[in-house]
């Protein structure tokens, strides 16, 4: 097999050799931003809505774009294989300053990497969910490398035989811990609309785009924790899981604790899409 290729500022080189700073303010203080973005038989999927959303992290934390967004597809596409899907880790952080002082370092370069991994692409696992406390800060909308409540709540549920954590702040759901959700209300399809406190999600908006091409009715509001518990169906979307189908919340089974029929018709038309996408047909 042929080694892993990545860049760093600048440069291609085998991801074993790609190596930064200890003093980088994103290894200190996890002072940076990433992407992840999929990409479909070597295509990569949604790129400029993932180039603009990068965009909004690097100036909500006050960073100048390294790259432009031409700049950007050349580096993405030579890192991702021919007619592969795979998905793209891009991160970028304030750099490396000579000391470790919280405030931002006068004359310091951005450190650039992204790299490609193999994505699964196969039929998504009906996944058990938790829900807890949303424990995060306010700027959930900025992609923001600094993870660790994700960390500690992720490792939650895996260690309670769940597959993802679904926040819950002021009685209302805000995302998953890696991914957005989705909830069948009395028939109508309901998502957490934008704001502080959520990732504005690329897949949320392709499987909103999805529902509304299939005349489903959709909301986007507040969705509060006890409407969840009695959804007819849940959802969760992200780059790399796609449409995923919640069968158990806190124990308890979603509908009749299998995909809904909702979820199977969005299901379908998702992988339609890829398939055109991937010039399979
Ligand atoms: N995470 N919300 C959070 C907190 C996320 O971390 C993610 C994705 C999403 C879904 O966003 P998108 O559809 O644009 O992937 C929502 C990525 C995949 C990750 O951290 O690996």
């Amino acid at each position: 097999m042929t080694e892993q290729l990545a860049y760093l500022n600048g440069e291609f080189m085998p991801l074993g050799r790609a190596k930064i700073s200890v003093l980088d303010r994103g290894f200190l203080f996890g002072d940076g931003v990433y992407e992840v973005i999929p990409a479909y038989g070597g295509r990569l999927f949604r790129l400029d809505q993932h180039l603009e959303r990068l965009d909004h992290s690097l100036r909500a934390i006050r960073l100048d774009p390294p790259l432009t967004h031409s700049q950007w597809r050349t580096v993405l596409q030579e890192l991702v294989q021919e007619g592969a899907d795979q998905s793209v880790y891009l991160q970028i952080t304030r750099g490396a300053a000579p000391k470790r002082d919280h405030a931002f370092p006068s004359r310091t370069r951005p450190t650039v990497v992204a790299w490609a991994t193999p994505l699964d692409t196969g039929p998504p696992r009906p996944a058990r969910v938790l829900t807890h406390e949303d424990i995060r800060w306010q700027w959930c909308h900025i992609k923001a490398i600094t993870l660790l409540a994700n960390v500690l709540l992720r490792q939650e549920a895996l260690e309670k035989d769940c597959h993802e954590v679904i926040l819950i702040r002021d009685g209302k759901v805000t995302e998953g811990a890696a991914s957005n959700v989705f909830a069948v209300i009395d028939g109508i399809v309901v998502t957490p609309a934008k704001g502080r406190h959520l990732l504005p999600g690329i897949t949320r908006d392709f499987v909103l785009e999805l529902a509304r091409a299939e005349n489903l009715p959709v909301e986007e509001r507040d969705l509060r924790a006890g409407e969840l518990a009695q959804a007819g169906e849940i959802w969760l979307t992200s780059s790399t899981r796609e449409l995923v189908p919640v069968i158990e919340l806190d124990g308890n089974p979603v509908g009749d604790g299998r995909p809904g029929p909702l979820w199977h018709r969005l299901y379908h038309r998702f992988q339609d899409y890829k398939r055109a996408f991937r010039g399979e047909r």
